[in-house]
């Protein structure tokens, strides 16, 4: 059978897509279930854009890329579609919109624009050899082979094998001579070697934090691997491995001038007790073991409250790793957008390719910003076809 657009992947940008282009879709994918990632999403609430949204949130080999399809097609136009179907939503932190009942929600919302646009999706669809036999697209199948004038790839990236992640889009692109970035996990946990804070699992103190890239003030959370929270998570996106992150507790804190201040009013006061006034317990705890701080605020040289200022506001950490793929809410890296139109996320050098959502090379930060890379890229397409 002939079918006029081929959409391979029904997460979110398979599907929306799905519902810009019209008749004649179909939709492929081997999940039982459209739109897995969406309904777990954002802890099953789905933060399904940020109000914030500009070209420097997202990480890519080209910087300039998204610009054209995330003006497109905005935050603003998918809180439109949002309100038209009646969801209700609050915006929760800097500019992160959320449903207030579920992400079922937009499961729904996507699955009824695709069905609006009589798109046919087709589920528990192994997909097989992906290539073109001269005139169409040719897409084996376990129930044959389907030929299609148009092929969107939109089967993501790796994060999460155990939800069908499979990096099939990076096989395809080079199947059809595409180049292909280095991936890597993102928004991803750091590991750190044995218990390193195994003590302190469950804290959750506000941080600034970076590597080489952009600062992030937002919770770093302790876990009994290592470090997670929005903090660690928008930092691991930019963090190579041997790199240290750096991290500065309580922050706007001017230490120095804390201590010192603390030494003159209530000089016996121990430095742990000082510590635990402006910090979580546990942490207060740990550090004043780790740095050895003993002792109260009057026994502090100008030397020593410069030091500790110092490993207050500019802690050192060093992860081991992090948590791969396996957690990692993204793929970094993807199908090099040297070889993509930026307005219709077509191939340059094979007409009627497209590649649209995470397996392109254009990562969000968290909080919205991938889900919004999805829509965007998917009318990009859409439109286009
Ligand atoms: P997506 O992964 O959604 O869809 C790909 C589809 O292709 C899947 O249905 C898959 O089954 C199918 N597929 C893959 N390989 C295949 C193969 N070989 N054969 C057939 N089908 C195949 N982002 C955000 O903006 N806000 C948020 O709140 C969150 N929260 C979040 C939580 C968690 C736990 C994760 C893992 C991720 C997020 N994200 C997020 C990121 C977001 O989920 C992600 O960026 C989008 O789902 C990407 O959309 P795509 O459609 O490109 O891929």
């Amino acid at each position: 059978m002939d079918i006029e657009t081929l959409i391979l992947g029904a997460g979110a940008a398979g599907l929306f897509c799905a519902g810009r282009a019209g008749p004649g879709v179909v939709v492929l994918d081997h999940a039982a279930r459209p739109a897995e990632k969406v309904r777990i999403s954002g802890g099953g609430r789905c933060n399904f854009t940020n109000l914030g949204t500009r070209p420097e949130s997202f990480l890519s080999g080209n910087r300039h890329f998204a610009k054209s399809a995330l003006a497109s097609y905005t935050a603003q136009d998918f809180l439109g579609l949002v309100e038209a179907h009646r969801i209700p939503w609050h915006e929760k932190t800097l500019g992160q919109l959320f449903c207030d009942r579920s992400s079922k929600d937009i499961v729904n919302l996507l699955l009824a624009e695709a069905g609006k646009a009589e798109a046919e999706i087709r589920l528990d669809t192994a997909i097989g050899e992906v290539g073109h036999d001269g005139s169409r697209f040719t897409v084996g199948t376990g129930r044959g082979t389907l030929r299609a004038r148009r092929l969107v790839v939109a089967t993501g990236g790796k994060s999460i094998p155990k939800m069908g992640a499979t990096g099939l889009a990076y096989r395809i692109a080079e199947r059809f001579g595409l180049a292909v970035t280095d991936t890597r996990p993102a928004l991803v946990p750091f590991t750190f070697g044995e218990g390193r804070f195994a003590e302190l699992a469950g804290v959750s103190v506000p941080v600034a934090a970076r590597t080489w890239g952009p600062g992030f003030a937002e919770a770093m959370l302790f876990t009994h691997r290592g470090l997670s929270g929005p903090a660690m998570l928008q930092v691991s996106s930019y963090w190579r491995e041997g790199e240290e992150v750096t991290v500065e507790l309580a922050p706007g804190t001017d230490w120095a001038a804390a201590l010192r201040q603390g030494r003159k009013a209530a000089p016996k006061q121990a430095l742990r007790t000082f510590l635990g006034q402006r910090l979580p317990a546990r942490l207060a705890d740990h550090l004043a073991a780790e740095m050895e701080l003993s002792g109260t605020l009057a026994g502090l040289s100008e030397a020593r409250i410069e030091a500790l200022a110092r490993a207050l506001s500019d802690w050192r950490l060093k992860p081991t790793g992090t948590e791969g793929y396996r957690t990692a809410e993204v793929t970094l890296g993807g199908v090099d957008t040297a070889g993509l139109d930026s307005r219709t996320m077509e191939a340059k050098a094979v007409p009627g390719l497209h590649f649209i959502g995470e397996c392109v090379d254009v990562t969000g930060w968290l909080g919205g910003y991938n889900f919004q890379w999805a829509w965007a890229s998917a009318d990009a397409a859409g439109r286009a076809i």
